[in-house]
């Protein structure tokens, strides 16, 4: 069996092709190394190549010819979305798009797609489930929402095309051995900037709203640990290979911590009580965020091990510290 991971030394890809490899299959890596790294590449070659550069990617999808391919590459920052909403749909839409049509001529037909729950924009009803309606507030949700529309229209057209799209909630954490784990040069996630705070790297860590509906009055989101989110990815791709139909799936345990509670765990495992100072919120950011995640559960057979934001946060630290 031969998967094809784009993405594969960014974070939750690298997460991904270290369970893949584990499971002795053979991997092949299509990364452009803009937010990735080599070294995250734990199994498998890696082609460094861009998803717009679409003869090279041909090359690489006919040479290698893959049973699957798993796509992470994408830019993620919903700020940054706002700001360059042109760069969202280029990379995140058309390149996928560029993809798809080389596995149409290569008669490849199984796809895991990486979503969000940025899909949902904020969501009436919570946990939010995967009938919810897609009303995004940020042109990243937009640009995966359009990648998840082409899907759901490829595999009504073609009957053997298959896909699962993930919509992953907040992913925090790193890899128990600490072998890999987040490395962007700006981090924009509470769980790695409370770390950098920890480390000293980041002078103190603003708390965005205080003044939301929540008991605490910070924002819930779901955490959820790397390797569990890359587990759900090996059982999608199980699931298609033995007969499961086109779907999409949440990727979140159904809880949700504040803001707070995060910073106060942080200061707990590190030890270090770090400055924390409040702030404004920050623009599109929904209250609460808890995956209904019985659907993932039910039909994948998805039983997550690290649902403990203490663990979470323990083995980010790990890393961090490692990272320094
Ligand atoms: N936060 C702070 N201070 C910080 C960073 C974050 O208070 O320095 C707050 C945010 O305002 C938010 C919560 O911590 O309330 C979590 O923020 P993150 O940036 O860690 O994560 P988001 O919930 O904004 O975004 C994540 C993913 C996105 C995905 C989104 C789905 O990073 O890719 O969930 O809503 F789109």
């Amino acid at each position: 069996m031969r998967i094809l991971v784009t993405g594969g030394a960014g974070y939750i890809g690298s997460h991904v092709v270290k369970l893949l490899g584990a499971k002795n299959l053979e991997i092949l890596t299509y990364d452009n190394l803009s937010t990735g790294n080599h070294w995250a590449v734990l199994n498998g070659q890696l082609i460094v190549g861009d998803l717009a550069d679409k003869d090279t990617l041909k090359k690489t999808v006919f040479d290698f010819k893959p049973d699957a391919v798993m796509h992470f590459a994408a830019s993620i920052v919903v700020s940054e979305s706002v700001r360059k909403p042109l760069k969202y749909y280029r990379n995140n839409t058309a390149n996928t798009l560029n993809l798809l049509e080389i596995m149409k001529e290569c008669n490849i037909k199984t796809f895991i797609f990486s979503s969000t729950a940025a899909v949902y924009g904020i969501p009436v009803n919570m946990p939010v489930d995967e009938d919810a309606p897609m009303m995004p507030i940020n042109p990243y949700g937009t640009s995966k929402i359009m990648t998840e529309l082409i899907l759901k229209d490829i595999a009504s057209a073609t009957n053997d095309f298959k896909y699962a799209s993930l919509r992953y909630f907040n992913v925090a954490g790193a890899d128990k051995d600490c072998r890999i784990g987040q490395a962007y040069k700006e981090s924009t996630h509470l769980i790695t900037r409370a770390l950098k705070t920890a480390k000293g790297e980041m002078q103190k860590l603003q708390i965005y709203g205080t003044d939301y509906s929540t008991p605490d009055g910070t924002c819930i989101r779901d955490y959820i640990h790397v390797d569990d989110l890359a587990d759900a990815h090996l059982l999608a791709l199980q699931y298609l290979l033995e007969g499961g139909k086109s779907d999409v799936f949440n990727c979140g345990y159904g809880h949700g911590y504040s803001v707070r509670e995060v910073i106060d765990m942080a200061k707990k495992v590190t030890g270090i009580n770090f400055k924390v100072e409040e702030a404004k919120q920050r623009e599109g950011d929904p209250p609460v965020l808890i995956a209904k995640s019985s659907k993932i559960k039910k039909i994948l057979n998805w039983n997550p091990e690290h649902d403990d934001l203490e663990y979470i946060i323990k083995t980010a630290w790990e890393w961090e510290k490692k990272l320094s």
